[in-house]
């Protein structure tokens, strides 16, 4: 069976989905690794290091017509303009494995079926330990919260640590977290290992006790951390207009009192939750910065202006969306890692396998064999519930070419 690996098609996006170490590992379960020309070259891997571990190269429409399953960062729901070029080129028969933003933009999991193609979606995969070595949601949102305080660092006007001087005393930079799962976390405990002073906050009062664990403090605000804040999937559950306003009034001081802030507040396959309005920003210091990682859906900040940069009153607001391809080597190294626990699960001696009892395959495949078939991303797209679970599971020799059944 032969595993394409593409080039990414977003300008700017410089991460690549396998790493030459993932296709060794890969071929020893009988995979075939075929990867486009310069697929690496974002990440600093050039095409030479594929061919030293015997994968093939070629052009991206040779790729994918040898291949069966087909690997890429952003897939069309996260690449949606851009990875139209790909919709063409598509045929039944082949698997999608990517990053395809199913409950955000479920029209592109819809238009992808269209072409009779299996899409797995890998932020679908359950928050379960057995799935850790896959989650690629939280490789990537590590780098981004490191990025984020590397990025606020670079463009405040201040340094991070309190420093005692002969030219006097400089106060430590206070540092505030709104949202503290995974990239959130990370932002805490970056900024404190340079030194700020950090205070946290998220709805889930699990996060506020991991905010503490870290060693910072936390922004209390009773009411607005109820234990109903959580899902049954370890999620924040969607706030109501009332409940965001209280929480926006009670953040309302320790944003004023802060150099910089940064929200990662998400909900999934929601709008980012509104926790800094306008009038917030306007009581922060001249000279102080906004990180706002939740911008590609609306961002946290009403000021945000995704992947681009607004002063307001002196105030810097940023609305990166690119932070972990920033970092393309480790990012591609994290995610490689990811896809290839993935792809390692799903096959069973030497059989590349979707069965539907498996919770990470049910969960990780979006739409199978032409049809969307998971339940979450047929309510948003206004599709009855399917009556019968998703079968049959496709499945072919790992090591025979085309042994996806279409
Ligand atoms: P996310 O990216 O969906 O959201 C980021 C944070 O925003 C969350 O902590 C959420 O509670 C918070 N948030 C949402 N609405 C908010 C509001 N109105 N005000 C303040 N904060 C708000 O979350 P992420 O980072 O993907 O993590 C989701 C969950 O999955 C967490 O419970 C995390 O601990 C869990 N997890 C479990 C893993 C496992 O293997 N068991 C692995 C990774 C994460």
């Amino acid at each position: 069976m032969k595993i394409a690996v593409l080039k990414e098609s977003l300008p700017g996006e410089r991460r690549v989905a396998l790493l030459p170490g993932n296709v060794t590992r890969l071929a020893r379960l009988g995979y075939e690794v075929l990867v486009e020309s310069h697929a690496g070259v974002g990440s600093g891997i050039a095409d030479q290091e594929y061919s030293a571990v015997e994968a093939g190269l070629g052009s991206r429409s040779e790729i994918l017509r040898a291949a069966d399953l087909v690997l890429q960062v952003r897939g069309l729901g996260a690449n949606p303009d851009s990875g139209r070029i790909d919709l063409d080129l598509l045929r039944p028969g082949h698997t999608l494995v990517g990053m395809h933003e199913p409950l955000w933009r479920p029209e592109a999991v819809r238009d992808l079926a269209a072409r009779g193609v299996t899409v797995l979606a890998l932020e679908t995969i359950p928050r379960i330990t057995r799935a850790q070595t896959m989650d690629v949601l939280s490789s990537m949102a590590t780098l981004a919260g490191y990025g984020a305080v590397v990025l606020a660092a670079r463009r405040l006007t201040k340094i991070f640590p309190m420093l005692m001087t002969a030219a006097g005393t400089i106060a430590p930079t206070k540092v505030l977290v709104l949202g503290a799962g995974v990239a959130g976390l990370q932002a805490i405990a970056t900024a404190r290992r340079m030194g700020a002073v950090v205070v946290g906050y998220d709805i889930r009062p699990a996060a506020m006790e991991q905010i503490r664990s870290l060693g910072a403090k936390v922004v209390e605000i009773p009411e607005a951390t109820p234990a109903a804040a959580e899902d049954r999937g370890g999620y924040a559950r969607e706030q109501d207009e009332d409940q965001q306003r209280r929480q926006r009034e009670a953040l309302a001081a320790a944003v004023a009192e802060s150099d910089v802030v940064i929200t990662t507040a998400a909900v999934p396959g929601a709008r980012s939750p509104l926790l800094l309005t306008r009038e917030m920003v306007e009581r922060m210091r001249p000279g102080s910065v906004v990180v706002d990682l939740a911008a590609e859906r609306g961002g946290n900040c009403e000021l945000t202006e995704a992947d681009d940069e607004v002063e307001h009153r002196g105030i810097l607001v940023l609305g990166p969306t690119d932070l972990p391809s920033r970092y393309a080597r480790h990012a591609s190294q994290m995610f490689g890692n990811n896809v290839t626990a993935l792809l390692t699960h799903l096959t069973k001696d030497g059989t590349w396998t979707l069965d539907p009892a498996d919770e990470i395959a049910r969960e990780v495949t979006v739409a199978l064999n032409g049809e969307v078939t998971h339940p979450r991303v047929r309510e948003k797209l206004g599709l009855a519930p399917l009556e019968v679970a998703a079968q049959p599971a496709p499945s072919g020799d790992a090591t025979a070419p085309g042994g996806i059944a279409p």
